[in-house]
């Protein structure tokens, strides 16, 4: 069921956009939000209903993009680590390698405390500062090894 402040955010959009099934990103992500970092097919319907879409609609749209967590809660927080090409030149594999040993969990796992995630994705949009990854809404880049561990470190 979608929290109060999603309901009120996804108000906020439709007020954005000329029609109400553009705002679907923006009520996706409101719903994520509100519910634990990830989406469950409740909180997609009741996005559907709101916007007047298809429930199938909404689905596409959040199992398209990597940033929707579809039925699969998250840490405190997700570590997405872009694997694409630039970032895969500049050393993405050796640090996610070096994330699985420090956070002692394989990609896509969560630590026991819950604290994090460990994910790959695709393009994040940031070659030119590559390798980089996006924990939560933050991007980190032009990362190394200790960059790693310093960002990791200050996560509290
Ligand atoms: S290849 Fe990593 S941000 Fe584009």
């Amino acid at each position: 069921m979608l929290s109060e402040n999603a309901k009120k955010e996804i108000e906020a959009a439709l007020r954005k956009y000329p029609n109400k099934r553009s705002a679907v990103m923006d009520a996706l992500r409101a719903a994520q939000k509100g519910c634990g970092g990830h989406l469950t097919k409740e909180d997609m319907d009741e996005v559907a209903a709101i916007l007047e879409m298809q429930a199938v609609e909404v689905n596409a749209a959040a199992a398209f993009y990597t940033m929707y967590n579809i039925d699969k809660p998250v840490g405190r927080y997700h570590v997405q680590v872009c694997r694409n090409i630039s970032c895969s030149l500049l050393g993405a594999e050796h640090l996610i390698k070096h994330m699985e040993r420090t956070l002692n969990i394989k990609t896509g796992e969560t630590t026991p405390d819950k604290k994090f995630t460990l994910s790959t994705v695709e393009c994040l949009g940031s070659c030119g500062t590559a390798p980089m990854m996006q924990i939560n809404d933050d991007y980190h880049e032009n990362l190394t090894e200790a960059k790693v561990d310093e960002i990791l470190k200050g996560l509290e």
